[in-house]
């Protein structure tokens, strides 16, 4: 859960173009590495400039030794620039930030629907479930086949694609639906876009024990701009992202927006 975090200049080791506009860069950074755990988030800056002005945040992929690694879908300018990073170039983390997924409670049996850029926390989710004990389905949908990203850390994945080219045509919340026929988890875990959460909280969100991961957009990261809130749902009250997640259990939170 949220605890000490570090600004750290961390090290470039590799960048990988993983799927369609998709990436995985490794950083030395042994310090944010050696506490991270499954669903926490950096912030990045570049070092000497201001361009782009705002830190992004990225969930944390996966960790090894004193390195982590981040997955990001190059959109816009932050994800550009950290895809064009040279080895031994540096970036500036902060981090670990944020609550994690509360699988380290107990050995349960977990399904984590991923979409999207959310597919960033299945190998650090995979990791610690084993770590832990937890028995772990994974359901990961992209519009496309060549958008998924083909992890060797998890074996247990059930993919879905909006055109059919993989797995299950049509939409994760479709897949888990089919997949709910046969089979209950004690917990489901979220991370994607919007729209996917929001949908997972109105289709099982008083059914199952239900956390998702919002990607509200954020600046500092640290609960110190007010700039990630996220409505309470028994209130006109707001949780900041950043400080009070950005997990929630789906029955804690209010999407304002549509999907
Ligand atoms: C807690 C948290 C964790 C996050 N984890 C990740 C992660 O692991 N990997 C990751 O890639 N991103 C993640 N994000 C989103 C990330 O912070 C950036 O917003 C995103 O990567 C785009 O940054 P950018 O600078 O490249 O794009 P910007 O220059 O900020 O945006 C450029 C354009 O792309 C659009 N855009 C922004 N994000 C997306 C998107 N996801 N898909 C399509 N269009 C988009 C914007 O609306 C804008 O029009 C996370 C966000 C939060 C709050
Ligand atoms: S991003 Fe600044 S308060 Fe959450």
């Amino acid at each position: 859960m949220a605890g000490k975090s570090f600004l750290e200049t961390a090290v470039t080791v590799n960048t990988r173009k993983v799927a369609e506009q998709t990436f995985i860069s490794t950083f030395r950074s042994p310090r944010i590495s050696a506490l991270v755990e499954a669903g926490q988030f950096v912030m990045a800056s570049f070092p000497g400039t201001i361009d782009p002005l705002l830190p992004r945040a990225f969930s944390v992929c996966d960790v090894e030794d004193d390195t982590l690694s981040l997955l990001y879908v190059a959109v816009g300018r932050g994800t550009r620039k950290i895809s064009e990073l040279m080895p031994g170039a540096e970036l500036i983390l902060n981090g670990p930030l944020g609550n994690g997924f509360p699988e380290r409670e107990s050995g349960r049996k977990i399904w984590v629907a991923v979409g999207g850029s959310g597919a960033a926390i299945l190998p650090i989710l995979s990791r610690s479930a084993k770590r832990v004990g937890s028995e772990v389905r994974f359901f990961y949908g992209a519009r496309t086949m060549s958008q998924l990203v083909p992890f060797k850390e998890a074996t247990n994945i059930a993919h879905a694609t909006d055109d059919g080219s993989a797995g299950f045509h049509g939409n994760v919340v479709g897949l888990l639906k089919q997949e709910l026929r046969r089979d209950t988890p004690e917990m489901l875990f979220g991370c994607g876009p919007t729209p996917m959460l929001v949908s997972m909280q109105k289709e099982f969100g008083t059914k199952i024990p239900t956390y998702l991961s919002v990607e509200t957009p954020m600046a500092c990261g640290m609960g110190l701009c007010q700039g990630c809130p996220i409505k309470k749902s028994d209130s006109v009250d707001y949780y900041l992202a950043c400080k009070d997640g950005p997990v929630f259990r789906s029955t804690e939170i209010e999407f304002e927006v549509k999907p």
